[in-house]
């Protein structure tokens, strides 16, 4: 333990955070809640995670419906996107604060004005004490041509933002720094 450190306790979180909108159908209308807990978690199949409360509104419609999306908002949804994740589709509807589009399975509501769209079906639920972890298989994603460089999501073009905990920012994306699995291959051998 190096005695310059101070010991900040388990309750950590990831630097930065992910921003996503979670869709799911809940009694049969389009409900979005805001997620930070989110990543990609298996190579083939493709599988996404979410770790959702269990007493949120989306938890009991995918369980319900086995599906549900991952929506990457711009920077300029960020309004609808920290109100998504203030108020729950229990008492409020949030079917209408976007255009929904649904994809192959029909069952995970999309979001049109998002550039990046991840439709997912159930693969596994794993219940943790205060959250679901849902694991997804990816179906299919969708971005519109201006979202895209070289046919993959061009991320200075989808102007993602991140989130920090626990002071509860949203933070823009920095500068390109280098090019992965390759800057560091100068070490090799050294
Ligand atoms: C920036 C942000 C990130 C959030 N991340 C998560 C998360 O990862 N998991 C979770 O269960 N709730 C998270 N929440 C809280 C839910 O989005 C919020 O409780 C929402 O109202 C639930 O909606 P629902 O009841 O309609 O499902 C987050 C909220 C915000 C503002």
């Amino acid at each position: 333990m190096s005695s310059e450190k101070t010991s900040l306790g388990a309750n950590v979180f990831l630097y930065p955070m992910p921003v996503v909108l979670v869709g799911a159908l809940v009694d049969g209308k389009a409900n979005f809640m805001t997620v930070g807990w989110v990543s990609r978690v298996n190579f083939k199949p493709a599988l996404m995670a979410i770790a959702i409360n269990h007493a949120h509104h989306t938890a009991r419609g995918i369980t319900e419906t086995e599906a549900f999306s991952v929506n990457i908002p711009g920077a300029d949804m960020i309004e609808a996107v920290d109100y998504c994740g203030l108020v729950s589709g229990r008492g409020t509807d949030k079917s209408s604060l976007f255009d929904v589009f649904y994809g192959s399975g029909g069952k995970a509501p999309m979001i049109v004005q998002c550039p990046l769209n991840i439709e997912c079906r159930l693969h596994q639920t794993v219940d943790l004490p205060t959250n679901h972890l849902f694991i997804g298989e990816i179906v299919d994603a969708w971005a519109e041509p201006r979202f895209l460089k070289d046919g993959h999501p061009d991320i200075q073009a989808m102007s993602p933002f991140v989130l920090t905990m626990p002071d509860n920012v949203y933070w823009g994306i920095g500068e390109r720094l280098a090019r992965a699995w390759s800057v560091g291959k100068k070490l090799k051998g050294a």
